[in-house]
C-alpha cells in the first residue's frame, strides 16, 4: 500500500537528491520533490515527478508536500561549494530539519526518514575547522540535526558522506562504516554512487535506525550495496532511566 504513496525528496532540485529522484522516477516509484521554483524544478525532473511548491526554512509552507507520503529523504542544505553565513546555515540546516520532522510528526506519518549529511560532524580535524569557518559552523549545525532525527521517534537512516564528486557511479569500491571518519580529501564518494546508497537503503531492513559513514575505498566496486548494508546494526537505543 506504501509503495503507491510517494517518496517525498527535500534536496531534489539538483545535486545528490536530483540524482535519487531520476533513479526512483525510472525504477516506476512515485517521487514528489519539494521545490522554491516549481517551474525550474518540473523543467528539470520531467513530467512524471510530481513537484510541490515549498520552503524548508517556511514552516508553514511544508504540510502539502508531506501530505500522503510513504517516506522522506533529506539531502537539502545550502548550496555546496559556497560560503554562507552561520545565520542561513542554522535556519537551513538546522530548523530545516526541525521543520520537517515537527510536520512529519504532526501528519499520519509512518514511513521512513533518510538524512544526507557530511562525514566529520563527529571528530575534528583542520578541514572540519576550515569548512565551520567558510561555511557558517555547518558541521555543528548537522550534528545538532542529527541527534534531533534520532530522539524523534521516527524510524531513520543517517548517512554520512565523503567529499562529493561529479563523477560517474559504479567504477569505484566502496567502504560503509558506522565509525565517524574525519572530513578530509581523502575521502571522497561520487554524488552518483550516494544516489544508489540512498535507493538502496529504502530498501534495505538493516538500515533502520542506523547511521553510518560511506566513502570510496581502493580497487573497483566489488560489493553491492545491499551486501555491504548487511553489517549495519540499529544505533544503540536511549539509556534506560537510572532506577
Ligand atoms: N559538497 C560536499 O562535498 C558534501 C559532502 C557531504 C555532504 N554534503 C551535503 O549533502 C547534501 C547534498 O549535496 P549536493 O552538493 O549534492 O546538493 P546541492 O547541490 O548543494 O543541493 C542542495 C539542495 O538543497 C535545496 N535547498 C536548499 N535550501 C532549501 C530551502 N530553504 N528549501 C528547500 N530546499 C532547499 C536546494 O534547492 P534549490 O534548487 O532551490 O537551491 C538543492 O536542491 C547537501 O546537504 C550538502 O551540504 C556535501
Amino acid at each position: 500500500m506504501n509503495d503507491r504513496k510517494p517518496i517525498l525528496i527535500i534536496g531534489g532540485t539538483r545535486g545528490t537528491g536530483l540524482l535519487i529522484a531520476k533513479i526512483l522516477d525510472r525504477q516506476g516509484r512515485p517521487v514528489r520533490v519539494l521545490a522554491r521554483d516549481p517551474i525550474r524544478a518540473a523543467e528539470r525532473l520531467g513530467s512524471t515527478v510530481q513537484v510541490v511548491a515549498g520552503d524548508l526554512t517556511k514552516e508553514d509552507s511544508l504540510p502539502p508536500a508531506l501530505d500522503a507520503i510513504a517516506h522522506i529523504i533529506f539531502t537539502a542544505g545550502c548550496r555546496s561549494g559556497r560560503p554562507f553565513r552561520e545565520v542561513k546555515i542554522k535556519a537551513t540546516e538546522y530548523h530545516g530539519v526541525l521543520h520537517v520532522l515537527a510536520a512529519a510528526q504532526r501528519s499520519d506519518f509512518s514511513g521512513r526518514f533518510l538524512y544526507m549529511t557530511s562525514s566529520g560532524v563527529m571528530t575534528r580535524s583542520f578541514w572540519t575547522f576550515c569548512l565551520n569557518t567558510y561555511k557558517g559552523n555547518t558541521l555543528k549545525w548537522r550534528r545538532r540535526a542529527e541527534d534531533k532525527i534520532r530522539a524523534s521517534g521516527l524510524d531513520y537512516t543517517i548517512i554520512r558522506t565523503g567529499v562529493l564528486l561529479n563523477r560517474a557511479g559504479g567504477q569505484r569500491a566502496l567502504k560503509v562504516t558506522p565509525d565517524p571518519l574525519p572530513l578530509s580529501p581523502r575521502y571522497r564518494i561520487a554524488r552518483a554512487d550516494v544516489a544508489e546508497a540512498f535507493v538502496a537503503a529504502l530498501d534495505h531492513p538493516r538500515t533502520t535506525r542506523t547511521s553510518f559513514e560511506i566513502v570510496w575505498s581502493r580497487g573497483n566496486r566489488r560489493e553491492t550495496w545491499p551486501v555491504l548494508f548487511e553489517r549495519l546494526t540499529p544505533d544503540p537505543g536511549p539509556l534506560s532511566p537510572a532506577v
